[in-house]
């Protein structure tokens, strides 16, 4: 994961997110886009299908106060240890198994009530939980994964003028993803479905959109043939596709507030 940048948008770019316009613009992995260009957005929605805009979504569901999305192991225990709670579980996954000395992986199946229930969770995966973090400093953030794409949706046009909005894919290792470029893409498509008036959308936006018209009709055979996907099915995860392929099942929309998620009443 690439540093913290702080290239200041130019004059025109400014301009350009400032105008009337509806502007929507997706990026593919967070190295395309600075933290200081993301702050100029009103709406950010980080888009991490495999697994985190899952199994975050999901443990909000089943009770958990709060999740703090950070970039690295070593950000969680020294955090877990300024906290000193006891109420404190350690989450997350590195090459998509659970770290060592962590209480719960990235599978969406591990976050049950009874396991997080009145918990607080830090949360540090490889890709999802950095581009969190790398998305922080706008004013409105969500998490999204097809599970609760109609929740998160449902949010964003509930608030007056969440544009200009940006869509943040996670990708993987700053690469591509298919799955998130589809659920970014559906995403796209369905606020420019329900909300009227004039869009400009970037090339990316423009890309998945297409994408997701090529791949977005059988969102589990996608999952169990994409890079993640596969992947995964290898190391012995093949249950969480599913789960992470069961469209619009959860009525979450997991919501950034002073660093931490919370579910967006
Ligand atoms: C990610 O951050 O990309 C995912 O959470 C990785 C995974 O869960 O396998």
């Amino acid at each position: 994961m690439s540093g913290r940048e702080t290239k200041p948008i130019t004059p025109d770019e400014a301009g350009r997110l400032k105008s009337e316009t509806k502007v929507i613009d997706l990026y593919f992995t967070p190295c395309e886009v600075s933290e200081e260009r993301l702050k100029a957005y009103k709406t950010v929605v980080v888009v991490d299908v495999l697994r985190v805009g899952t199994t975050i979504p999901i443990a909000l569901s089943n009770g958990a106060r709060e999740v703090f999305p950070v970039t690295s192991i070593a950000v969680a225990t020294s955090l877990a240890a300024q906290l000193g709670r006891d109420d404190i579980l350690l989450c997350g996954e590195r090459e998509g198994r659970l770290i060592d000395g962590f209480h719960i992986g990235n599978s969406p199946s591990d976050y049950t009530r009874e396991r997080v229930r009145g918990r607080t969770l830090i949360f540090a995966t490889t890709n999802g939980t950095p581009a969190l973090v790398k998305a922080a400093g706008a004013p409105k953030v969500y998490l999204c994964g097809f599970i609760n794409l109609p929740a998160v949706l449902g949010m964003m046009l509930n608030v007056d003028n969440q544009f200009p909005l940006a869509v943040l894919c996670a990708g993987k290792f700053n690469r591509f993803a298919l799955e998130d470029a589809v659920c970014g893409g559906m995403l796209t498509k369905q606020i420019q479905e329900r909300t009227d008036g004039q869009y400009e959308f970037n090339d990316g936006a423009r890309s998945a959109l297409m994408i997701a018209r090529e791949f977005g009709n059988d969102i589990y055979t996608l999952l169990k043939n994409c890079d993640h996907g596969r992947y995964l099915i290898q190391i012995g995860m093949e249950d969480d596709l599913p789960r992470c392929a069961a469209q619009g099942v959860l009525p979450v929309a997991p919501v950034m507030k002073d660093g931490k998620l919370v579910k967006a009443e």
